[in-house]
C-alpha cells in the first residue's frame, strides 16, 4: 500500500502528462524607474508520475531503516540524475532560469511554487507547470514552515541540495523580512530535515553595504547559514552575490528608441555595475551545486566585460539606436529631499513605511555601485569583482530594441 498523507497544502504534479496552454521587486532599480518608478520518511512512498522522463525518484520506503543508521554519503559522489535539488523561488526572474539550467545539467529538480505565481500572481498552476517543464513541481507555502515541511515530507524522497532564489516581490519592509529571511530560513530548516547537506543562496552584492531592510534580512540569513555550516561539518553552503540583472537596466531602452532623453542621477558616474544575464547567473548558480571550489564561499559575481556607469550604459544604447545622445541629469539631492520628507511623514503615518523604504532603495541604487566593496580603501573595486558568462548588456539592449521588455518586468510596486 502506498501511504499518502493527505495533500492538504501540497499538490505534487509532474509536467509529463500536462497539456500546455500556452520598479522594484527586483531590489535593484533602474535610475529612471525610480522616478516613475536526517531525512527519510519511513512510511511514505510516491505514486504520482513524479518525473518527466524515466528517472523516477526512489521511494523512500526502501531507504528508511538503513539510511538513518548508515553514515551520510555525500551527494557529490552521485550521478546528477540521482541528486535531488529542491528549488525555492523557482518562479522568479532568476529562479526560472536556474530550474532550466539544473534540468539541463541532469539534476533531479523539485521546484516549490505558489499556486498563483509570478508578478501579481498572474500565472495559474498550469502556467507554472508549463514554465517549469522538466521539473517536479510541488505547490506549497514557503512562508509557513509546517506546511513546507509537510510538502517536502509528502514528496517521500530525501533532498540533497536546496537552492533558494526567493526574494520579496515588493521590497517592502515586512515582506523583505518574511521572504528574504523567514521563508528562506524555512527552506533551510525543511531542506535539512529531509536530508539536504548543501544550500545555495541567491543573495545580492549590495548586502556588503547594508542600508536597506531587505539587505539586513538577507545578511541575517547569510550569517545563520554560515553558522549552520560551522556547527554541522556535513553541511555546506554557497552564497552567490550577483551585481545588477539586465532587467534592472533595460527600463529606458524603449524610451530612448522613442527619442526621449536618458535619465541619470548626478553626472551619470555616481555608480557602476557589471550586469549579468539571467542565463549566465543561472549557470553560475547551478555550478554551485557540485563544484568544490564553491563550497562554503561567498561569491560576488558580475557579467562579462568592464564595469559600466549609467553614462556608459546610455552611450551604448544611443549608439545602438543611432541617435545623438541626449541626457537628463537629475541632481541626487532631489531624492534626498523626497526621502527626508517620507521619513518625516512615516512618523505620523506609519502606513507610509514601505513608501519611505522604496525611496531609500531608489536612492541607494542611484548612488551605490554594484561592485565588490573594499573596506580598506572605502571604495568599490571593479577589478576585484569577478566576471562570468558571455551575455553582454549591448546584446541585451539589442534584444529589447527588437523584442521589447517582455519577461524583463520589474516588481509589483510603483514608487512615488
Ligand atoms: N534585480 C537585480 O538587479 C538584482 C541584483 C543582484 C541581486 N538581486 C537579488 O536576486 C534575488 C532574486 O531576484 P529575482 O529578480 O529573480 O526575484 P523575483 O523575480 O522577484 O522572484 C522572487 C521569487 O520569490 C518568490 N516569492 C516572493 N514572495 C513570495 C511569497 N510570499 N511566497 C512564496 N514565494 C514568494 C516568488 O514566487 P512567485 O512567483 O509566486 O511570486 C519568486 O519565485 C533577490 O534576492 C534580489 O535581491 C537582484
Amino acid at each position: 500500500m502506498s501511504a499518502f498523507a493527505p495533500f492538504s497544502k501540497l499538490t505534487l504534479q509532474s509536467t509529463k502528462d500536462h497539456n500546455f496552454k500556452q520598479l522594484l521587486s527586483s531590489h535593484f532599480i533602474n535610475h529612471v524607474q525610480v522616478s516613475t518608478v536526517p531525512y527519510a520518511i519511513p512510511f511514505l512512498s510516491v505514486n504520482v508520475p513524479f518525473r518527466v522522463n524515466s528517472r523516477k525518484l526512489k521511494p523512500i520506503t526502501a531507504l528508511a531503516a538503513s539510511t538513518i543508521e548508515s553514515p551520510k554519503i555525500s551527494f557529490r559522489g552521485k550521478n546528477p540524475k540521482d541528486i535531488k535539488v529542491l528549488v525555492v523561488g523557482s518562479t522568479g526572474y532568476i529562479g526560472k532560469f536556474v530550474v532550466k539550467e539544473l534540468i539541463n545539467k541532469g539534476f533531479n529538480v523539485i521546484a516549490i511554487a505558489r499556486e498563483k505565481s509570478g508578478i501579481k500572481g498572474k500565472n495559474s498552476k498550469d502556467d507554472t507547470l508549463e514554465q517549469l517543464n522538466g521539473a517536479n513541481v510541488c505547490f506549497s507555502d514557503v512562508t509557513n514552515l509546517e506546511s513546507l515541511e509537510k510538502s517536502v515530507e509528502n514528496l517521500g524522497v530525501p533532498i540533497d541540495v536546496v537552492v533558494s532564489c526567493l526574494a520579496s516581490r515588493n521590497g517592502g519592509v515586512k515582506d523583505s523580512w518574511l521572504i528574504d529571511y523567514e521563508a528562506t530560513k524555512n527552506s533551510l530548516v525543511a531542506g535539512k530535515k529531509f536530508g539536504a547537506s548543501h544550500f545555495v543562496l541567491l543573495s545580492a552584492i549590495c548586502v556588503q553595504k547594508p542600508l536597506l531592510e531587505f539587505q539586513r534580512a538577507k545578511l541575517k540569513f547569510e550569517a545563520e547559514l554560515m553558522k549552520e555550516a560551522e556547527m554541522d561539518d556535513g553541511f555546506t553552503y554557497s552564497i552567490v552575490r550577483p551585481t545588477a540583472f539586465f532587467k534592472s537596466l533595460g527600463g529606458q531602452v524603449e524610451l530612448v528608441k522613442d527619442g526621449k532623453p536618458y535619465v541619470m542621477f548626478g553626472d551619470g558616474k555616481l555608480c557602476a555595475c557589471k550586469p549579468i544575464s539571467e542565463q549566465d547567473l543561472a549557470s553560475f548558480i547551478a555550478d554551485c551545486v557540485l563544484k568544490e571550489d564553491k563550497i562554503n564561499q561567498v561569491l560576488p559575481i558580475g557579467g562579462p566585460g568592464k564595469a559600466l556607469t549609467p553614462l556608459e550604459q546610455a552611450e551604448i544604447l544611443f549608439k545602438l539606436v543611432g541617435k545623438e545622445p541626449k541626457f537628463l541629469k537629475v541632481p541626487i539631492e532631489i531624492m534626498d529631499f523626497a526621502i527626508g520628507l517620507l521619513d518625516f511623514l512615516v512618523k505620523i503615518f506609519p502606513s507610509l513605511e514601505d513608501a519611505a523604504e522604496f525611496g531609500k532603495i531608489g536612492r541607494y541604487y542611484a548612488a551605490e555601485s554594484m561592485l565588490v566593496w573594499d573596506p580598506e580603501t572605502g571604495e568599490y573595486n571593479a577589478d576585484a569583482t569577478p566576471s562570468y558568462g558571455k551575455d553582454t548588456l549591448e546584446d541585451f539592449f539589442q534584444k529589447v530594441l527588437k523584442e521589447g521588455m517582455a519577461g524583463q518586468e520589474l516588481g509589483e510596486q510603483t514608487i512615488f
